[in-house]
C-alpha cells in the first residue's frame, strides 16, 4: 500500500516542489518510500493514509507540537474559540492577555506584535529595527526562514556564486540591489562579528541570531555580542523561533543571563496552531508605529488561544524538564547503540533538539538506511528527535531498542559496502547548512 507516495507524486504535478516546506519534502527522509501524508495524529502516535500505525520519534511536527499532537487541553481551548467566533470584526482580548504573559515570562520585554509564522514574525522584526535606527545592514548568524532580507545574503558578486554562503538556498527572485545588506557571523566567533562591528558599524540596523542552536554559547560570547550590538547602537534580536520553550519557559536567553532588545518566537509557541510573537523593549517595538506593519489574519482569535493554552499546559507541567529528560535519554542511548554497533557517531543539539551524523564514505545513505529499517519497525525516525510533552518513556525505550537493532544493521551494510543495495529507494537529499552548526 503507497497511498501516500502515490498522492505525492500527484501533488508534484499541482503543487511545486510538491509541499509548502523544505523539511516535509520526502525526498529529504527517504525518496520514494516516506508515508508522506497523514490521516491522524495524537500524542505521538501517526496513522497514514494507509492505516499504517508510526510512532513519531523524529521531527515532531517540525518541532511545532511541544506538547504532542492534538493535545487534549488546547484542542478544549481552541474547540471554545471556534464556537465562540475565530474571526471577528472586532479584536480578540486574547490578544492582550497573551501580551501580559509574554512580558511577565520576559521582564526586559515591554512591548508584542503578533504574526503566524516564524519567517514572518523574523521580517516584522527587521523592519521595526531598520525602522528605529534608520539603517540598513544586518549583522546574521543562523537560519531566519525564507523571506528577501534573509535571501538577500546569498546573492554574490557573480550569480554564479549565489547561494554558496547558506547551501542549499537559493536566492533567485530576490531583488539584487539588497546585495551587501547582510553581513553573516559564525557562531561562538566573536572576532567575526568585532570585524563587521569595526568595518560597518554605524550601518548596522541590527544584530539578528538563534541564541543557541547546536551547542551553547562558550564563555562570554553572548555577552559579548550584547556589548558589540549596544556600542553600535544596533537592535539586538533573538530568533527563538525554534529554540523557544525546549529548556526552559520562554526563550533558551532566560537561561544564559544575556538580554536582547527584541525576541521572536513561533514553531512550539501555539503548539501547532499557527502564533508567532515579537516582543521588545518599548522604544523599539514603538518605531513598529512608524512603518507600516498590518495583515487580516494576524487578528484571527485561534493563534493567541493555542498558545495562552500551551503556555499555561508548559507553566503547569514544568513540560521543558520532560522535554530535557527524553532529549536526554535519547542521546545517550544513541552512544551506546553506536558504541555496540561500532557506528561512528556524532551527536549534537541542545536535547530537546537532538541530532545525529552517522560518519561514513557513503554520504547520506546511511541515515536513509536507518529511517527504512526503522519505518519497517514501525518508528517516524530520522537523524534527529525533536521531544514532545507526549512522548512517554516507554515509547522512548522502545524507540532504543529498536534503534540498537537498526545501527548494528547500518553498521554491517557500512562494513560490507553494501548500503546502496540496501536501499529500497534513492538516498535522501542533504538539507541546507546553517552557520549556527
Ligand atoms: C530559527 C528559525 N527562524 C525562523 C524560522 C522560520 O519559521 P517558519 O518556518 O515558521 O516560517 C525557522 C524555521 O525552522 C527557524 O528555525
Amino acid at each position: 500500500m503507497r497511498t501516500g507516495q502515490d498522492l505525492y507524486r500527484k501533488a508534484k504535478t499541482l503543487i511545486p516542489g510538491g509541499t509548502q516546506l523544505l523539511s516535509k519534502r520526502p525526498e529529504l527522509h527517504l525518496p520514494d518510500n516516506w508515508p508522506s501524508y497523514y490521516s491522524r495524529a495524537k500524542g505521538a502516535e501517526v496513522w497514514d493514509l494507509d492505516g499504517r500505525r508510526f510512532l513519531d520519534m523524529g521531527f515532531s511536527g517540525i518541532g511545532s507540537t511541544v506538547l504532542g499532537f492534538a493535545d487534549p487541553d488546547v484542542n478544549a481551548a481552541v474547540s471554545k474559540t471556534i464556537d465562540a467566533g475565530s474571526m471577528c470584526t472586532l479584536n480578540s482580548p486574547e490578544e492582550v492577555e497573551l501580551a501580559e504573559l509574554l512580558c511577565s515570562l520576559h521582564p526586559w520585554a515591554e512591548m508584542v506584535r503578533y504574526a503566524r509564522c516564524g519567517g514572518e514574525a523574523m521580517a516584522i522584526a527587521i523592519r521595526i529595527a531598520r525602522a528605529h535606527t534608520g539603517r540598513e545592514k544586518i549583522a546574521f548568524c543562523g537560519y531566519h526562514g525564507w523571506h528577501d532580507w534573509y535571501l538577500s545574503a546569498n546573492l554574490a558578486d557573480d550569480d554564479v556564486l549565489d547561494g554558496h554562503l547558506l547551501p542549499g538556498l537559493d536566492a533567485k527572485g530576490v531583488p539584487r540591489g539588497l546585495k551587501g545588506t547582510m553581513l553573516p557571523f559564525r557562531y561562538n566567533q566573536i572576532g567575526d562579528l568585532e570585524q563587521i562591528i569595526r568595518e560597518h558599524g554605524s550601518e548596522i540596523a541590527a544584530v539578528s541570531m538563534e541564541p543557541m542552536r547546536e551547542r551553547g554559547p562558550e564563555g562570554d560570547f553572548l555577552r559579548q555580542v550584547r556589548s558589540l550590538a549596544t556600542k553600535a547602537g544596533a537592535v539586538l534580536i533573538f530568533d527563538e523561533v525554534t529554540s523557544g520553550f525546549r529548556k526552559t519557559c520562554g526563550g533558551i536567553h532566560l537561561t544564559f543571563g544575556v538580554d536582547p532588545d527584541m525576541a521572536v518566537f513561533a514553531k512550539a509557541l501555539g503548539n501547532g496552531f499557527p502564533m508567532a510573537a515579537i516582543i521588545g523593549r518599548r522604544p523599539v517595538m514603538q518605531s513598529a508605529q512608524t512603518t507600516f506593519i498590518s495583515s487580516t489574519y494576524w487578528t484571527e482569535r485561534i493563534g493567541p488561544t493555542a498558545a495562552l493554552a500551551t503556555l499555561r499546559k508548559f507553566q503547569k507541567q514544568k513540560v521543558h524538564e520532560h522535554l530535557i529528560r527524553m532529549g536526554t535519554i535519547v542521546q545517550e542511548g544513541w552512544r551506546r547503540a553506536a558504541d555496540q554497533a561500532g557506528l561512528p557517531l556524532t551527536i549534537d543539539g541542545m536535547e530537546p533538539l537532538s541530532h545525529f551524523v552517522i560518519e561514513s564514505a557513503f554520504g547520506e545513505a546511511p541515515r536513509t538506511l536507518y529511517t527504512q529499517l526503522m519505518l519497517e519497525k514501525g518508528f517516524l525516525a530520522l537523524n534527529k528527535f525533536y521531544s514532545m510533552y507526549a512522548h512517554t518513556e516507554e515509547q522512548v525505550a522502545q524507540y532504543l531498542s529498536a534503534t540498537e537493532e537498526a545501527f548494528s544493521s547500518v553498521a554491517r551494510a557500512i562494513t560490507e559496502g553494501t548500503v546502496i543495495d540496501r536501499l529500497q529507494g534513492p538516498a535522501a537529499h542533504a538539507g541546507f547548512k546553517r552557520l549556527t552548526a
